[in-house]
């Protein structure tokens, strides 16, 4: 497995390394940084002016703190300017968004884990977004929002790329998850009670990569990575910013990362979150 720094837009097959494990660190490009830039305006809007982003959680009951991050998610997945970034990130990398499909992006918000750990703020343990009903030819994106620390980042554990791991994926409904499960995320307070897919062994840690960077800087990996939420017990909030690729082309021919575990049967039920990334319009399968 490799680890190309700076060269997303010198590799016009990056997405065949992505599906063979390779991970890809930028730290230069233009629109990660604008995005984390919205990002910042955003949670300053939704905090009602507040702009000591980092110490939110200290401000107020987590009651409140779980009203204002739905109102905060809701506002940054659903703008259009936000969309346009996405496309001009393709622009700047150098592919055709003729070719791509995204989802929706989104703000992650992770308070110290003893504040809040569930719900809109759920640490997520070791998965592949595979796990969760994603194409195998998924390609993620995460930036952090402000400079974090290795105990405030997410993990891949990289070792697992192609080795199987016992999970419960097999007996979790996309659909399920859809309608019912994940609107359930403000309610979720103290505890997860959500049925997520789950590893059903011990994850060894000796692979673990914890890439700390800095705002803006870009990592995108396979979403079949086995990767998580590390636990955040630092005593400041960290703002992450992800979208997800999809090569339109790639997903219908069921091309990507080799399926190693994964046992989802109704990944269909995503697509209607997918959208377009040269106009914006709903993905319509695979009858359009
Ligand atoms: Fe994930």
């Amino acid at each position: 497995m490799n680890l190309y720094i700076n060269q997303l837009n010198k590799k016009a097959d990056f997405k065949e390394r992505v599906y063979a494990g390779d991970i890809f660190l930028d730290t230069a490009l233009q629109a990660p940084a604008e995005l984390c830039a919205f990002a910042r305006q955003s949670i300053t809007a939704a905090f009602d002016g507040e702009t000591d982003h980092k110490a939110l959680h200290t401000k107020m009951p987590v009651t409140e703190f779980i009203r204002l991050v739905t109102r905060l998610k809701g506002q940054f997945t659903n703008c259009l300017d936000v969309k346009e970034m996405i496309r001009r990130f393709a622009l700047e990398i150098g592919i055709d968004p003729n070719e791509y499909l995204f989802d929706v992006p989104r703000l992650r918000v992770v308070p110290n884990y003893e504040y809040l750990h569930a719900g809109v703020s759920y640490a997520y343990k070791p998965h592949r977004d595979t796990w969760y009903g994603s194409s195998q030819a998924q390609i993620n994106t995460w930036m952090p929002v402000y400079t974090i620390e290795p105990g405030q980042t997410m993990m891949i554990n990289a070792g697992y790329f192609a080795e199987p791991v016992k999970n419960s994926s097999v007996d979790w409904s996309l659909n399920e998850w859809i309608n019912v499960q994940r609107p359930l995320a403000g309610s979720n307070v103290t505890e997860e009670v959500r049925v997520h897919p789950l590893p059903l062994e011990e994850i060894s840690t000796a692979s673990e990569l914890r890439i700390a960077g800095n705002a803006g800087e870009m990592l995108t990996f396979s979403g079949a990575h086995l990767h998580g939420t590390v636990a955040n017990h630092t005593n400041e909030t960290r703002f992450s910013v992800d979208f997800r690729l999809l090569h339109i082309a790639d997903l219908l021919s069921g091309r990507g990362a080799v399926n190693v575990d994964s046992g989802v049967k109704d990944s269909e039920a995503g697509y209607k979150d997918l959208f377009h990334l040269n106009d914006f319009s709903s993905f319509q399968g695979v009858n359009q």
